[in-house]
Protein backbone atom coordinates (compact mmCIF):
# COMPACT_ATOMS: atom_id res chain seq x y z
CA UNK A 1 0.00 0.00 0.00
CA UNK A 2 1.32 3.25 -0.95
CA UNK A 3 1.25 6.51 1.47
CA UNK A 4 -0.80 9.62 -0.41
CA UNK A 5 0.14 13.04 -0.74
CA UNK A 6 -2.98 15.62 -0.94
CA UNK A 7 -2.11 19.10 -2.08
CA UNK A 8 -4.44 21.80 -4.34
CA UNK A 9 -4.06 22.55 -7.71
CA UNK A 10 -5.53 25.95 -7.90
CA UNK A 11 -5.63 28.55 -5.25
CA UNK A 12 -6.67 26.90 -2.46
CA UNK A 13 -10.33 26.33 -1.00
CA UNK A 14 -10.70 23.53 -3.57
CA UNK A 15 -12.25 21.17 -0.93
CA UNK A 16 -9.40 19.16 0.31
CA UNK A 17 -10.59 19.24 3.87
CA UNK A 18 -13.36 16.83 2.51
CA UNK A 19 -10.96 14.84 0.37
CA UNK A 20 -8.33 14.39 3.16
CA UNK A 21 -11.02 13.55 6.00
CA UNK A 22 -12.17 10.49 3.28
CA UNK A 23 -8.82 9.77 3.06
CA UNK A 24 -7.56 10.18 6.71
CA UNK A 25 -10.27 7.34 7.66
CA UNK A 26 -7.87 4.91 6.10
CA UNK A 27 -4.80 6.32 6.97
CA UNK A 28 -2.83 5.73 10.01
CA UNK A 29 -0.71 9.13 10.25
CA UNK A 30 -2.32 12.26 8.98
CA UNK A 31 1.11 14.67 8.31
CA UNK A 32 0.94 18.64 7.75
CA UNK A 33 3.84 19.58 6.24
CA UNK A 34 4.26 23.05 5.39
CA UNK A 35 1.78 26.48 5.75
CA UNK A 36 0.22 27.16 9.34
CA UNK A 37 -3.18 28.40 11.00
CA UNK A 38 -4.06 30.65 7.75
CA UNK A 39 -5.49 26.80 6.32
CA UNK A 40 -8.79 26.24 7.07
CA UNK A 41 -11.29 23.52 6.91
CA UNK A 42 -14.36 22.17 7.94
CA UNK A 43 -15.04 18.84 9.25
CA UNK A 44 -18.59 17.50 9.77
CA UNK A 45 -18.72 13.83 11.44
CA UNK A 46 -21.92 12.88 13.00
CA UNK A 47 -23.56 16.21 14.78
CA UNK A 48 -20.41 17.48 15.22
CA UNK A 49 -18.86 20.50 13.00
CA UNK A 50 -15.13 20.51 13.80
CA UNK A 51 -13.22 24.28 11.89
CA UNK A 52 -9.67 22.99 11.74
CA UNK A 53 -6.60 25.32 10.54
CA UNK A 54 -3.76 23.91 12.49
CA UNK A 55 -4.72 20.11 13.56
CA UNK A 56 -4.31 17.55 10.81
CA UNK A 57 -7.52 16.28 9.85
CA UNK A 58 -6.73 12.56 10.86
CA UNK A 59 -6.79 13.78 14.58
CA UNK A 60 -10.64 13.67 14.27
CA UNK A 61 -11.22 10.35 13.07
CA UNK A 62 -8.69 8.74 16.10
CA UNK A 63 -5.52 8.29 14.07
CA UNK A 64 -2.23 10.12 14.89
CA UNK A 65 -1.45 13.42 13.78
CA UNK A 66 1.94 15.17 13.13
CA UNK A 67 2.62 18.43 12.31
CA UNK A 68 5.97 18.58 10.40
CA UNK A 69 8.90 20.88 10.71
CA UNK A 70 7.97 22.53 7.66
CA UNK A 71 4.55 24.32 9.04
CA UNK A 72 4.86 27.81 10.85
CA UNK A 73 3.28 27.34 14.26
CA UNK A 74 1.39 29.76 16.31
CA UNK A 75 1.37 28.20 20.03
CA UNK A 76 -1.50 30.20 20.95
CA UNK A 77 -3.94 29.28 17.92
CA UNK A 78 -2.67 25.73 18.39
CA UNK A 79 -3.94 25.97 21.88
CA UNK A 80 -6.63 27.82 21.29
CA UNK A 81 -7.85 25.14 18.65
CA UNK A 82 -6.69 22.15 21.04
CA UNK A 83 -9.66 23.64 23.82
CA UNK A 84 -12.22 24.32 20.90
CA UNK A 85 -12.16 20.47 19.83
CA UNK A 86 -11.34 19.47 23.64
CA UNK A 87 -14.68 20.99 24.07
CA UNK A 88 -16.23 19.37 21.59
CA UNK A 89 -15.37 16.01 22.96
CA UNK A 90 -12.38 15.05 20.69
CA UNK A 91 -9.37 14.15 23.06
CA UNK A 92 -6.19 15.39 21.76
CA UNK A 93 -2.62 15.23 23.64
CA UNK A 94 0.77 13.89 23.05
CA UNK A 95 -0.72 10.30 22.48
CA UNK A 96 -2.35 11.48 19.25
CA UNK A 97 -0.69 14.64 18.47
CA UNK A 98 3.37 15.05 17.68
CA UNK A 99 4.60 17.91 16.87
CA UNK A 100 8.05 18.29 14.78
CA UNK A 101 11.06 19.82 17.79
CA UNK A 102 12.37 21.88 15.18
CA UNK A 103 9.18 23.30 13.82
CA UNK A 104 9.46 27.32 13.73
CA UNK A 105 7.21 29.82 15.64
CA UNK A 106 4.80 31.92 15.14
CA UNK A 107 5.63 34.99 17.72
CA UNK A 108 2.86 37.79 18.27
CA UNK A 109 5.16 40.28 16.37
CA UNK A 110 4.75 38.13 13.32
CA UNK A 111 1.04 39.11 12.71
CA UNK A 112 1.85 42.54 13.50
CA UNK A 113 4.42 42.81 10.89
CA UNK A 114 2.15 41.05 8.66
CA UNK A 115 -0.29 43.45 8.78
CA UNK A 116 1.39 46.41 9.62
CA UNK A 117 3.31 45.80 5.86
CA UNK A 118 -0.04 45.18 4.18
CA UNK A 119 -1.32 48.33 5.51
CA UNK A 120 1.56 49.97 4.10
CA UNK A 121 0.98 48.71 0.58
CA UNK A 122 -2.49 50.13 0.28
CA UNK A 123 -3.98 49.53 -3.24
CA UNK A 124 -0.85 46.74 -3.74
CA UNK A 125 -1.38 44.60 -0.91
CA UNK A 126 -1.41 40.73 -1.17
CA UNK A 127 -3.68 39.85 0.39
CA UNK A 128 -2.79 37.71 3.47
CA UNK A 129 -4.65 36.15 6.13
CA UNK A 130 -2.70 38.32 8.14
CA UNK A 131 -1.58 35.68 10.69
CA UNK A 132 1.89 36.20 10.29
CA UNK A 133 2.77 33.02 8.04
CA UNK A 134 5.36 35.25 5.95
CA UNK A 135 7.06 36.96 8.23
CA UNK A 136 7.81 33.47 10.22
CA UNK A 137 8.86 31.69 7.04
CA UNK A 138 11.31 34.75 6.51
CA UNK A 139 12.91 34.64 9.68
CA UNK A 140 12.92 30.78 8.99
CA UNK A 141 15.48 31.14 6.48
CA UNK A 142 17.22 34.22 7.78
CA UNK A 143 17.86 31.97 10.57
CA UNK A 144 16.87 34.00 13.72
CA UNK A 145 13.59 31.72 13.89
CA UNK A 146 12.52 30.49 17.63
CA UNK A 147 11.76 26.68 17.32
CA UNK A 148 10.01 24.29 19.53
CA UNK A 149 12.97 22.79 21.03
CA UNK A 150 13.97 26.27 22.33
CA UNK A 151 11.36 26.40 24.78
CA UNK A 152 13.09 23.54 26.59
CA UNK A 153 16.41 25.93 27.16
CA UNK A 154 15.17 29.32 28.69
CA UNK A 155 19.02 30.61 28.37
CA UNK A 156 18.97 30.05 24.14
CA UNK A 157 15.71 31.39 24.08
CA UNK A 158 16.39 34.55 25.93
CA UNK A 159 19.32 34.87 23.87
CA UNK A 160 17.33 34.20 20.34
CA UNK A 161 14.76 37.09 21.49
CA UNK A 162 17.68 39.47 21.22
CA UNK A 163 18.73 39.00 18.12
CA UNK A 164 14.89 38.76 16.36
CA UNK A 165 14.04 41.75 18.20
CA UNK A 166 17.11 43.91 16.87
CA UNK A 167 15.84 42.46 13.42
CA UNK A 168 11.92 43.17 14.25
CA UNK A 169 11.70 46.35 15.99
CA UNK A 170 14.04 48.49 13.38
CA UNK A 171 11.33 46.97 11.20
CA UNK A 172 8.25 48.06 13.30
CA UNK A 173 10.31 51.71 14.04
CA UNK A 174 10.60 52.22 9.63
CA UNK A 175 6.74 50.91 9.72
CA UNK A 176 5.76 53.61 12.62
CA UNK A 177 4.15 50.82 14.62
CA UNK A 178 4.80 50.12 18.20
CA UNK A 179 8.05 47.83 18.92
CA UNK A 180 7.92 44.69 21.00
CA UNK A 181 9.47 43.82 24.35
CA UNK A 182 11.75 41.36 24.96
CA UNK A 183 10.47 40.64 28.99
CA UNK A 184 6.80 40.23 28.01
CA UNK A 185 7.96 37.80 24.37
CA UNK A 186 9.92 35.60 27.24
CA UNK A 187 7.68 35.44 30.19
CA UNK A 188 4.48 34.59 27.34
CA UNK A 189 6.79 31.63 25.74
CA UNK A 190 8.02 30.57 29.42
CA UNK A 191 4.22 29.91 30.62
CA UNK A 192 3.75 27.84 27.03
CA UNK A 193 6.21 25.63 27.38
CA UNK A 194 4.77 23.01 29.76
CA UNK A 195 1.58 22.86 27.70
CA UNK A 196 3.59 22.89 24.25
CA UNK A 197 6.37 20.46 25.01
CA UNK A 198 4.94 17.15 26.05
CA UNK A 199 3.86 17.17 21.98
CA UNK A 200 7.69 17.73 20.66
CA UNK A 201 9.82 15.28 19.08
CA UNK A 202 11.99 14.21 16.48
CA UNK A 203 8.96 13.22 14.00
CA UNK A 204 11.54 12.03 11.25
CA UNK A 205 12.41 9.03 13.69
CA UNK A 206 8.63 7.94 13.88
CA UNK A 207 7.59 8.61 10.11
CA UNK A 208 11.40 6.21 9.31
CA UNK A 209 9.34 3.72 12.07
CA UNK A 210 6.03 4.00 10.24
CA UNK A 211 8.00 3.28 7.00
CA UNK A 212 9.64 0.52 8.37
CA UNK A 213 6.57 -1.29 9.56
CA UNK A 214 4.11 -0.16 6.24
CA UNK A 215 1.83 1.76 8.50
CA UNK A 216 -0.55 4.26 6.02
CA UNK A 217 0.73 7.61 5.71
CA UNK A 218 -1.65 10.72 4.25
CA UNK A 219 0.55 14.05 3.63
CA UNK A 220 -1.99 17.11 4.04
CA UNK A 221 -1.50 19.77 1.89
CA UNK A 222 -2.22 23.27 2.65
CA UNK A 223 -2.87 26.32 0.10
CA UNK A 224 -2.22 25.17 -3.62
CA UNK A 225 0.36 25.47 -6.11
CA UNK A 226 -1.06 28.11 -7.63
CA UNK A 227 -0.25 30.24 -4.53
CA UNK A 228 3.44 28.61 -3.90
CA UNK A 229 6.15 31.04 -3.11
CA UNK A 230 8.62 29.71 -6.35
CA UNK A 231 5.45 28.05 -8.57
CA UNK A 232 2.66 30.48 -7.91
CA UNK A 233 1.22 34.25 -9.29
CA UNK A 234 4.38 35.58 -7.14
CA UNK A 235 4.33 37.88 -5.40
CA UNK A 236 0.79 37.14 -4.62
CA UNK A 237 1.28 33.59 -3.02
CA UNK A 238 1.76 32.08 0.32
CA UNK A 239 4.93 32.12 1.58
CA UNK A 240 5.46 28.01 1.51
CA UNK A 241 6.11 25.73 -0.90
CA UNK A 242 3.38 24.01 -1.19
CA UNK A 243 4.04 21.39 -4.40
CA UNK A 244 3.92 17.69 -2.97
CA UNK A 245 7.78 17.68 -3.43
CA UNK A 246 7.95 19.23 -0.17
CA UNK A 247 6.01 17.14 1.69
CA UNK A 248 9.10 15.15 1.89
CA UNK A 249 11.40 18.26 3.56
CA UNK A 250 8.52 19.52 5.27
CA UNK A 251 7.80 16.24 7.30
CA UNK A 252 11.59 14.91 7.30
CA UNK A 253 11.36 11.66 5.44
CA UNK A 254 12.67 10.90 1.38
CA UNK A 255 10.44 11.64 -1.43
CA UNK A 256 10.41 8.25 -2.65
CA UNK A 257 7.99 7.96 0.55
CA UNK A 258 5.41 10.65 -0.28
CA UNK A 259 3.76 7.89 -2.56
CA UNK A 260 0.38 8.87 -4.73
CA UNK A 261 0.09 12.65 -5.26
CA UNK A 262 -3.21 13.91 -5.46
CA UNK A 263 -4.43 16.90 -6.91
CA UNK A 264 -7.36 18.86 -5.73
CA UNK A 265 -9.21 20.75 -8.07
CA UNK A 266 -12.64 22.89 -8.00
CA UNK A 267 -15.19 22.24 -11.12
CA UNK A 268 -14.90 25.91 -11.78
CA UNK A 269 -12.08 28.28 -10.03
CA UNK A 270 -11.97 30.48 -6.90
CA UNK A 271 -9.24 32.84 -5.50
CA UNK A 272 -9.14 34.71 -2.10
CA UNK A 273 -6.87 37.85 -1.58
CA UNK A 274 -5.47 39.71 -4.90
CA UNK A 275 -3.40 38.62 -7.85
CA UNK A 276 -3.81 37.43 -11.42
CA UNK A 277 -6.98 35.16 -12.07
CA UNK A 278 -7.45 35.55 -16.00
CA UNK A 279 -10.44 33.49 -15.93
CA UNK A 280 -12.60 35.10 -13.20
CA UNK A 281 -16.03 36.20 -13.79
CA UNK A 282 -17.31 39.71 -13.17
CA UNK A 283 -20.96 38.86 -14.32
CA UNK A 284 -24.29 37.70 -12.94
CA UNK A 285 -22.57 33.89 -13.51
CA UNK A 286 -19.75 34.47 -11.61
CA UNK A 287 -22.18 35.73 -8.39
CA UNK A 288 -24.66 32.92 -8.78
CA UNK A 289 -21.25 30.52 -8.20
CA UNK A 290 -20.18 31.95 -4.88
CA UNK A 291 -23.73 31.87 -3.92
CA UNK A 292 -24.20 28.74 -4.76
CA UNK A 293 -20.76 27.56 -4.04
CA UNK A 294 -20.71 29.21 -0.53
CA UNK A 295 -17.51 30.68 -1.63
CA UNK A 296 -16.25 32.43 1.58
CA UNK A 297 -13.32 32.71 3.04
CA UNK A 298 -13.09 29.83 5.89
CA UNK A 299 -10.32 31.72 8.07
CA UNK A 300 -10.97 35.17 7.04
CA UNK A 301 -14.44 35.02 5.96
CA UNK A 302 -13.94 36.99 2.74
CA UNK A 303 -15.91 36.74 -0.13
CA UNK A 304 -13.70 34.48 -2.89
CA UNK A 305 -13.51 35.59 -6.43
CA UNK A 306 -15.16 33.14 -8.68
CA UNK A 307 -14.64 32.10 -12.63
CA UNK A 308 -14.43 29.52 -15.08
CA UNK A 309 -12.29 26.26 -14.74
CA UNK A 310 -8.78 27.03 -16.28
CA UNK A 311 -7.37 24.25 -17.30
CA UNK A 312 -4.18 25.81 -18.67
CA UNK A 313 -3.25 26.46 -15.34
CA UNK A 314 -4.45 23.33 -13.63
CA UNK A 315 -2.07 21.35 -16.05
CA UNK A 316 0.84 23.69 -14.89
CA UNK A 317 -0.26 23.14 -11.83
CA UNK A 318 -0.35 19.17 -12.54
CA UNK A 319 3.06 19.53 -14.03
CA UNK A 320 5.33 21.05 -11.12
CA UNK A 321 3.05 19.78 -8.24
CA UNK A 322 3.78 16.73 -9.44
CA UNK A 323 -0.07 15.54 -9.31
CA UNK A 324 -0.56 12.32 -10.92
CA UNK A 325 -4.43 12.09 -9.88
CA UNK A 326 -6.75 14.93 -9.66
CA UNK A 327 -10.20 15.05 -7.84
CA UNK A 328 -12.89 16.67 -9.12
CA UNK A 329 -15.06 18.50 -6.16
CA UNK A 330 -17.98 20.82 -6.33
CA UNK A 331 -19.53 19.77 -10.10
CA UNK A 332 -22.83 19.89 -8.30
CA UNK A 333 -22.55 23.83 -8.17
CA UNK A 334 -22.70 23.66 -12.54
CA UNK A 335 -26.25 22.27 -12.59
CA UNK A 336 -28.31 23.78 -14.71
CA UNK A 337 -26.07 26.35 -16.18
CA UNK A 338 -26.79 26.81 -19.79
CA UNK A 339 -23.31 26.52 -21.22
CA UNK A 340 -20.16 26.42 -19.25
CA UNK A 341 -16.65 27.51 -20.31
CA UNK A 342 -12.98 26.00 -19.88
CA UNK A 343 -10.18 28.16 -20.47
CA UNK A 344 -7.39 26.66 -22.42
CA UNK A 345 -4.42 29.43 -22.97
CA UNK A 346 -4.07 32.91 -22.79
CA UNK A 347 -3.40 35.47 -25.73
CA UNK A 348 -0.90 37.29 -24.70
CA UNK A 349 -0.20 41.24 -26.47
CA UNK A 350 -1.56 39.37 -29.17
CA UNK A 351 0.32 35.98 -28.91
CA UNK A 352 -1.17 32.76 -27.72
CA UNK A 353 0.01 30.67 -24.64
CA UNK A 354 -0.33 27.40 -22.68
CA UNK A 355 1.29 28.58 -19.44
CA UNK A 356 1.06 31.45 -17.40
CA UNK A 357 3.85 33.38 -17.44
CA UNK A 358 6.05 34.53 -14.59
CA UNK A 359 6.63 37.92 -15.43
CA UNK A 360 4.07 40.45 -13.95
CA UNK A 361 2.95 42.54 -16.89
CA UNK A 362 2.48 39.21 -19.10
CA UNK A 363 0.96 37.79 -16.18
CA UNK A 364 -1.34 40.44 -15.73
CA UNK A 365 -2.50 41.16 -19.92
CA UNK A 366 -2.85 37.37 -19.86
CA UNK A 367 -6.82 37.21 -21.49
CA UNK A 368 -8.51 34.16 -21.15
CA UNK A 369 -9.10 31.80 -24.48
CA UNK A 370 -12.68 29.60 -23.99
CA UNK A 371 -13.89 26.20 -25.01
CA UNK A 372 -17.72 26.35 -24.44
CA UNK A 373 -19.66 23.24 -24.10
CA UNK A 374 -23.20 22.49 -23.43
CA UNK A 375 -24.59 22.42 -19.71
CA UNK A 376 -26.81 19.90 -17.68
CA UNK A 377 -30.34 20.19 -16.85
CA UNK A 378 -30.41 17.41 -14.72
CA UNK A 379 -28.32 17.06 -11.27
CA UNK A 380 -25.23 15.69 -10.46
CA UNK A 381 -25.71 16.05 -6.88
CA UNK A 382 -25.19 13.09 -4.78
CA UNK A 383 -24.46 10.64 -7.62
CA UNK A 384 -22.24 8.01 -6.59
CA UNK A 385 -21.52 6.53 -10.49
CA UNK A 386 -20.85 7.94 -13.30
CA UNK A 387 -24.25 6.58 -14.60
CA UNK A 388 -25.60 8.36 -12.74
CA UNK A 389 -24.41 11.65 -14.01
CA UNK A 390 -26.47 13.57 -17.25
CA UNK A 391 -24.24 13.10 -20.48
CA UNK A 392 -23.02 16.16 -20.77
CA UNK A 393 -21.09 16.30 -17.37
CA UNK A 394 -19.36 13.16 -18.10
CA UNK A 395 -18.76 15.10 -21.25
CA UNK A 396 -17.19 18.07 -19.28
CA UNK A 397 -15.28 16.03 -17.05
CA UNK A 398 -13.57 13.72 -19.75
CA UNK A 399 -12.32 17.34 -21.59
CA UNK A 400 -11.19 18.50 -17.99
CA UNK A 401 -9.32 15.06 -18.15
CA UNK A 402 -7.76 15.48 -21.36
CA UNK A 403 -7.00 19.07 -20.71
CA UNK A 404 -5.68 19.16 -17.98
CA UNK A 405 -3.16 15.73 -18.67
CA UNK A 406 -3.77 14.04 -15.47
CA UNK A 407 -6.62 11.23 -14.63
CA UNK A 408 -9.31 12.24 -12.53
CA UNK A 409 -9.51 9.44 -10.17
CA UNK A 410 -12.59 11.47 -7.60
CA UNK A 411 -14.91 13.08 -8.31
CA UNK A 412 -16.79 14.75 -5.41
CA UNK A 413 -20.36 15.58 -6.00
CA UNK A 414 -21.76 16.97 -2.59
CA UNK A 415 -20.13 17.92 0.49
CA UNK A 416 -21.22 14.70 1.85
CA UNK A 417 -18.10 12.00 2.68
CA UNK A 418 -20.02 9.47 0.91
CA UNK A 419 -21.21 11.50 -2.23
CA UNK A 420 -17.85 10.39 -4.19
CA UNK A 421 -17.37 8.90 -7.15
CA UNK A 422 -13.79 6.27 -7.21
CA UNK A 423 -11.95 5.55 -10.42
CA UNK A 424 -9.38 4.58 -8.87
CA UNK A 425 -8.13 3.79 -4.97
CA UNK A 426 -5.19 6.40 -4.60
CA UNK A 427 -3.76 4.39 -1.38
CA UNK A 428 -3.26 1.31 -4.28
CA UNK A 429 -0.65 3.60 -5.59
P1 LIG B 1 -0.73 34.25 3.69
O1 LIG B 1 -0.60 32.78 3.49
O2 LIG B 1 -1.58 34.61 4.88
O3 LIG B 1 0.59 34.96 3.69
O4 LIG B 1 -1.54 34.85 2.43
C1 LIG B 1 -0.96 34.89 1.12
C2 LIG B 1 -2.00 34.56 0.05
O5 LIG B 1 -2.41 33.21 0.18
C3 LIG B 1 -3.28 35.39 0.16
O6 LIG B 1 -3.78 35.61 -1.16
C4 LIG B 1 -4.23 34.48 0.91
O7 LIG B 1 -5.58 34.78 0.61
C5 LIG B 1 -3.82 33.13 0.33
N1 LIG B 1 -4.12 32.00 1.23
C6 LIG B 1 -3.45 31.63 2.34
N2 LIG B 1 -4.01 30.52 2.89
C7 LIG B 1 -5.05 30.20 2.10
C8 LIG B 1 -6.00 29.12 2.12
O8 LIG B 1 -5.98 28.23 2.99
N3 LIG B 1 -6.91 29.12 1.11
C9 LIG B 1 -6.92 30.05 0.13
N4 LIG B 1 -6.05 31.05 0.06
C10 LIG B 1 -5.12 31.13 1.03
Amino acid sequence: MANVAVIGAQWGDEGKGKVVDWLASRAEIVVRFQGGHNAGHTLVVGDQTYKLSLLPSGVVRGKLGIIGNGVVLDPEALLSEIDRVTAQGLKVGPENLRIAENVPLILPLHPALDKAREAARGQDKIGTTGRGIGPAYEDKVGRRSIRLCDLAEPETLSAKLDELLLHHNALFRGLRAPEFAKAELLDALLALAPRLLPFAEPVWERLDEARRTGKRVLFEGAQAVMLDVDHGTYPYVTSSNTVAGNAAAGAGIGPDAIGFVLGIAKAYATRVGSGPFPSELFDETGRLLGERGREFGTVTGRPRRCGWFDACMVRQAVKVGGVQGLVLTKLDVLDGLPELKICTGYRIHGEVVKRLPAALRAQAAAEPIFETMAGWSGSTRGARSYAELPAEAVKYVRRIEELVEAPIVLLSTSPERDDTIMMRDPFAG
